[in-house]
């Protein structure tokens, strides 16, 4: 079952007198329940999720996770990065069986993980090494390890990006529906307007420099969730607006005098 999450007045600096990557950034996600994270490149949205794992420790303000204080990585909070994150030297299934090893499901182990390689599309694929994978498939390998042990929050970078397009759909649909049939609670980073709104009960909108939680739009649709419908069309177009509101104040906060440290502004919707 799914845990809430509590993230309250956090703030973050990579260096003591830096200014902050992240200030003042509280919310609350319901056990169950489904958050999308989107805002420009460098907002601190990678940031934010490693703190909510628990690998990296706040300046100011703290994470709870079903009221507890987050200190460090927990085997049922479950992260999965923009880079898969594969042991090269094990095979395709014992990457997959370590998260079950690691905790203590070792019953039924093999069965468990043939199920979730079937459910990536990666039945046939079990013996061979991550290298031997394309990039969109040593994603799918984490993803297997990652729904595996049945987690009661899933934290997700970016999960899809280096998939094609119609992988990327079913694992979308494929994702929310384990999450939904498991009241897993999750979290996704991502840059692509539509998979926040075919995944997520809730899209944060993240503003940066510093980053700080800009606006919020419940997504109240009956999953799964078809982009073709004109009530998901709607709340892509409020989302986009959203989003080109936050780049807007972003230049704007930039030009009054705050660093900006890199170059990019334009986050994709595709
Ligand atoms: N270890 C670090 N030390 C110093 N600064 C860092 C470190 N990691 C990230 N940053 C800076 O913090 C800011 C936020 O980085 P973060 O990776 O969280 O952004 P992001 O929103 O995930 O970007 P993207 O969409 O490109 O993945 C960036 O300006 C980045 O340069
Ligand atoms: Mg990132």
């Amino acid at each position: 079952m799914g845990a809430s999450i509590q993230i309250d007045k956090l703030t973050h600096r990579f260096h003591r007198h830096a200014t902050p990557v992240i200030r003042d950034f509280s919310l609350e996600i319901s056990a169950g329940q489904s958050l999308a994270i989107i805002g420009e490149s460098g907002c601190g949205k990678s940031t934010l999720l490693h703190m909510l794992a628990g690998l990296t420790q706040p300046s100011a303000g703290c994470v709870r996770i079903q009221d507890k204080r987050v200190y460090r990585p927990h085997p049922e909070w479950n992260m999965m990065f923009q880079s898969p994150a594969l042991y090269p030297w094990l095979s395709v299934e014992q990457n997959v069986a370590l998260g079950l090893e690691f905790t203590g499901q070792t019953r039924g182990l093999k069965a468990k993980v043939a199920e979730m390689l079937e459910r990536v599309g990666l039945a046939d694929r079990g013996r061979a090494r991550p290298h031997d994978l394309s990039g969109g498939q040593q994603q799918r390998v984490a993803l297997a390890r990652s729904l595996a042990v049945s987690p009661e929050v899933i934290l997700l970078d970016e999960p899809f990006s280096a998939l094609d397009a119609f992988t990327r759909r079913a694992l979308q649909r494929e994702v929310t529906q384990i999450a939904h049939d498991h009241g897993i609670t999750l979290v996704l980073v991502t840059h692509d307007i539509d998979e926040a709104l075919i995944m997520a009960d809730q899209v944060a909108v993240m503003g940066r420099n510093p980053g700080t939680l800009r606006s919020l739009l419940d997504v109240s649709l009956a999953y799964p969730r078809d982009p073709k419908e004109p009530a998901f069309k709607a709340l892509r177009d409020e989302l986009m607006s959203r989003f080109h509101d936050s780049v807007s104040l972003n230049s704007a906060v930039t030009a009054c005098g705050v660093s900006a440290d890199d170059g990019s502004s334009v986050v994709s919707s595709a």
